[in-house]
């Protein structure tokens, strides 16, 4: 399981030591920032100046960018500029969904594709075998700290067929709500990546948090063998 924590929830008054303690071995995989615009979700976060900070502090780690925002095919090639390596936009936010991933992937960046709650796994299907990487939002994107939607594990399985019916070794990630509780479910259900925010660093010990969700993740890959 890739352990991604989302930077919304680390303290943005000392990202440089936040992100640099993420970098310990083991700790994280990818930094997973989201990127909100006010209108496609009722948040506003951090945009391209923060991204490239974020990457001069990031070391070998990659940037795991979250988009959103309306519109995001205007603004790939500045996120890709400003240091993503992987760059996801919402299926809500893209009527032209394909060109979108067209456009990520001449950008240099890896593809992704996020679904909120309440979209089926099967707008999916003709873009599936396209992208580099599938987000299930496990809450309504917006804010970090969020309680974790049960239907979610039934939509990862839903994925996880998809991606191998058409033969993807696309990442299945899950975002929001994600902790100790939940990260084996997830696992089993077919997820080989998280986000995960408030379960990380609201404890103020975000290397010890990483190390308890690796030790639960792997648990799970145990008991279903
Ligand atoms: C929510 C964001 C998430 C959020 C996760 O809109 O996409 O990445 O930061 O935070 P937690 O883990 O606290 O739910
Ligand atoms: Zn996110």
């Amino acid at each position: 399981m890739l352990l991604a924590p989302s930077l919304l929830a680390a303290d943005f008054g000392a990202l440089t030591t936040e992100i640099q303690r993420l970098q310990a071995p083991n700790a994280a995989d990818w930094l997973h920032c989201d990127v909100m615009d006010g209108r496609f979700v009722p948040n506003i976060s951090f945009g391209l100046p923060v991204i490239e900070a974020i990457r001069r502090a990031a070391g070998d780690l990659p940037l795991d960018v979250h988009l959103m925002i309306e519109e995001p095919g205007r603004y790939i090639d500045a996120f890709a500029r400003a240091g993503a390596h992987k760059i996801t936009v919402h299926v809500e936010a893209c009527p032209h969904l394909h060109r979108v991933i067209e456009q990520i992937k001449a950008a240099g960046c890896a593809s992704g594709v996020a679904l909120n709650p309440h979209t089926p796994v099967s707008q999916l299907s003709e873009i599936a075998a396209d992208v580099d990487l599938v987000l299930i939002m496990s809450v309504n994107p917006g804010f970090g700290g969020q309680k974790f939607i049960e239907h979610t594990y039934r939509k990862v399985a839903e994925a996880r067929a998809l991606l191998d019916r058409v033969g993807s070794r696309a990442h299945l990630q899950v975002d929001g709500g994600v902790g100790l509780g939940n990260i084996a479910a997830l696992g089993r259900a077919g997820a080989d990546c998280v986000v995960a925010g408030s379960s990380v660093f609201s404890g103020g010990d975000p290397l010890g948090a990483l190390a308890a969700l690796r030790v639960a993740a792997s648990a799970a890959v145990s008991d279903a063998q």
